[in-house]
């Protein structure tokens, strides 16, 4: 097939990341016979050094006329200042907005060969298979704000549409899945949660009947996920709790390194990056995690160009490479002498080639 992958790649680490994972994806397209176009474009900080705009018309543009969008990572301490009008971040959100992207699929998987990375004990970490269903276009991140110098604030909203589309999309993945689905709030304290759990309720009893299904309050949840992990199957919550739990989740999986994601609107268009950012501290040495951003193509072969086998053949590409012993220092331990980011690139690269 012949497939247009705009690729953003951003700040920090992200360009790093990003051409790892093109590599891959044009080690599948010539295994498989296809044929990948990527037009790249700017986003976030260098964007804003460029053109003055996190999200410049015409990369916005350019992720519309794609087939999917592969992204990097934004933001950094040179665009941190508190009082700057425009911050590399809301590049990310005007996309997510912009696409209609509404559910952050966020696998975290426990690599047994990477049991040993985790600061968590082996038996904790057995079996841990879980899929956070973040919510992306609403609450916090886009309600109503004010900022001033005595008094700010920020709003969180939802709507029941809001809350039924995201669930029916962590439901259906839990079906395909082990049927267990958490859906994670705060209604003890906040309204929109009492509406997200009352909807939530509602729509599961009606169109998901064969699902078990568990209430969790969001502090819950942050601590059940390092003391029973394995016990979760499909996680589904609004925008910030996602973001807070899938960065604690990470940790299970061993490293930031580790954890893909895709974001999905109705249609096949999605946006794939890895749940990390740019790592300024790392940036130019060569030595970050693609498989992140690498997992993450995989999923776009999956989810936004329907290649099933490609997209198993890129996972269990990265699960060769992981048992071979190879390791960036993120997630080596002792003994392990670590490879470059480009090494693990074509590592993985070589192994889909096969
Ligand atoms: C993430 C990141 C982003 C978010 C930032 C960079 C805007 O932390 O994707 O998890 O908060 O959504
Ligand atoms: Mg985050």
């Amino acid at each position: 097939m012949k497939a247009t992958i705009a690729v953003l790649a951003g700040d920090g680490i992200g360009p790093e990341v990003v051409a790892e994972g093109i590599k891959v994806l044009q080690s599948v397209a010539t295994r498989y016979g296809h044929s990948f176009a990527f037009p790249q474009a700017l986003v976030g900080g260098c964007a804003i050094d460029v053109t003055g705009k996190p999200l410049p018309t015409e990369t916005f543009s350019l992720c519309q006329a794609s087939d999917a969008v592969l992204f990097g990572a934004v933001g950094g301490p040179k665009w941190d200042d508190p009082s700057a009008k425009v911050r590399p971040e809301q590049g990310l959100l005007e996309i997510r907005k912009g696409l209609g992207l509404f559910a952050n699929l966020r696998p975290v998987r426990v690599y047994p060969q990477l049991v040993e990375a985790s600061t968590l004990r082996p038996e904790v970490l057995r079996g841990v298979d879980i899929l956070v269903v973040r919510e992306l276009t609403g609450g916090l991140y886009f309600g109503e704000r004010q900022e001033g110098t005595e008094r700010a604030y920020d709003t969180m909203v939802y709507t029941r549409p809001e809350i039924e589309r995201v669930v029916r999309v962590a439901a259906r993945a839990a079906q395909g899945r082990r049927k267990k689905l958490a859906s994670v709030d705060k209604a003890n304290i906040l309204a929109s949660s009492r509406l997200w759990r009352r909807v939530t309720t509602e729509l599961l009893s009606r169109e998901f009947s064969d699902l078990q299904v568990e209430h969790v309050l969001v502090d819950a949840c942050a601590m059940y996920l390092i003391r029973r992990p394995a016990t979760f199957d499909v996680i589904v919550t609004e925008n910030m709790f996602g973001d807070i739990l899938t960065d604690e989740a990470a940790m299970l999986a061993g490293s930031m390194g580790m954890l893909p994601s895709a974001s999905l609107g109705e249609g096949r268009r999605g946006l794939y990056e890895p749940i990390h950012g740019t790592a300024p501290d790392i940036a130019g040495k060569h030595i970050a995690n693609p498989l992140a951003t690498i997992l993450s193509c995989a999923m776009l072969l999956r989810h936004s160009l329907g290649l099933e086998v490609e997209a198993k053949a890129v996972e269990d590409a990265v699960a060769a490479i992981l048992a071979e012993g190879k390791r960036t220092v993120d997630i080596a331990t002792k003994g392990e002498s670590p490879i470059s980011t480009v090494q693990m690139g074509d590592a993985v690269a070589r192994q889909v080639a096969g």
